[in-house]
């Protein structure tokens, strides 16, 4: 995963900022799927390396996350936005696993529960 979202990170298109984001889930089947930031000139618009990762796992059919892993820029360590949270939330179960790196290496793993406590999803909806 780390070296999927690594190499992804590359192609970020990140002009505004300048801070290239890549991320990998894990889906249930077994499949990684990776993504990287997008923005936008209108800025809004811009889309999460966590957001696309995900998008790219729906498209290839998978509708559940076992791990999700994401890379910032530099020596300081990412942590996923709170859309993203809410995002990965969608896919994920309180006791998944979000590694959080540096491009150099894995620097910590929490769960999804710790990032995102008394969370919102789709059981609410049943
Ligand atoms: N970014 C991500 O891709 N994921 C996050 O979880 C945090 C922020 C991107 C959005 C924007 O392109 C850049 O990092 C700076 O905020």
């Amino acid at each position: 995963m780390l070296k999927a979202a690594r190499e992804v990170r590359e192609r970020a298109h990140a002009p505004y900022s300048g801070y290239r984001v890549g991320a990998a889930v894990l889906g249930a089947g077994g499949g990684i799927h990776a993504g990287c930031n997008v923005e936008n000139s209108a800025y809004p618009e811009g889309l999460c390396a966590e957001a696309a990762a995900i998008a790219a796992m729906v498209a290839a059919g998978e509708g559940r996350i076992q791990a999700v892993l994401v890379v910032g820029d530099g020596a300081d360590l990412i942590t996923p936005c709170g859309g993203c949270r809410q995002k990965i939330r969608e896919f994920a179960g309180p006791d998944t696993p979000v590694h959080l790196c540096t491009p150099a290496a894995v620097v910590q793993t929490v769960t999804l529960d710790e990032l995102l406590p008394l969370s919102f999803g789709p059981e609410h909806l049943e």
